[in-house]
């Protein structure tokens, strides 16, 4: 069953948006997925550094969209793996042909950018994250899964975004 949305709105400040992820990475475990919807320039790849900090990846900085890499490995206390799917048929490809058990690996966490382009593909157990542009020029942020029973951490999230 799917859970009802979560939205609220980020302040226009880049640092809220890294809060907001590194407040994910401190809550998601090893097998979650996480999901990212947003234009261009809505502020993925803003999130996901922060959500590499709350995971203890050992390497945060060196966090970049790897659109022409797929997948990028970050070792931590928990691992990222990074992928991107804006151009699907690449991300597509690398999955059918055996990359789904690497991608989709239980001792990590997952993060896939413009994941609507391959939404079949993923895991029930999957986050979704919808950034959007306000006019205020902060972000509206949507949160939802189709499994109403995982991320019950969504509950405590804090009014600090
Ligand atoms: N809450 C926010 N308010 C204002 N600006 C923000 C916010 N969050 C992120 N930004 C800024 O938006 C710009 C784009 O962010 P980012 O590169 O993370 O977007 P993206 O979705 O990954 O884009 P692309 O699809 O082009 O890779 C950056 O300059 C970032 O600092
Ligand atoms: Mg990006």
């Amino acid at each position: 069953m799917r859970s009802p949305p979560l939205v609220f709105a980020l302040p226009a400040d880049p640092a809220a948006t890294e809060r907001l992820g590194e407040w994910l990475g401190r809550h998601l475990v090893a097998g979650d997925t996480l999901a990212l919807v947003g234009e261009i320039g809505a502020g993925k790849t803003t999130l996901v550094r922060g959500l590499a900090r709350g995971l203890g990846t050992t390497d945060a900085d060196a966090i970049s969209s790897p659109t022409y890499l797929l997948v990028i490995e970050h070792p931590g206390r928990t691992r990222l793996l990074h992928a991107d799917a804006y151009l699907p048929q690449k991300l597509l490809g690398f999955l059918a042909d055996g990359g789904l058990e690497y991608l989709f690996d239980a001792t990590a966490v997952v993060v896939v950018e413009w994941a609507d382009r391959i939404a079949k593909d993923l895991p029930g157990r999957t986050l979704w994250l919808e950034l959007s542009l306000a006019a205020d020029a902060g972000r509206e942020v949507r949160l939802h899964s189709e499994d109403a029973t995982a991320f019950a951490f969504l509950g405590a999230l804090p009014k600090m975004f």
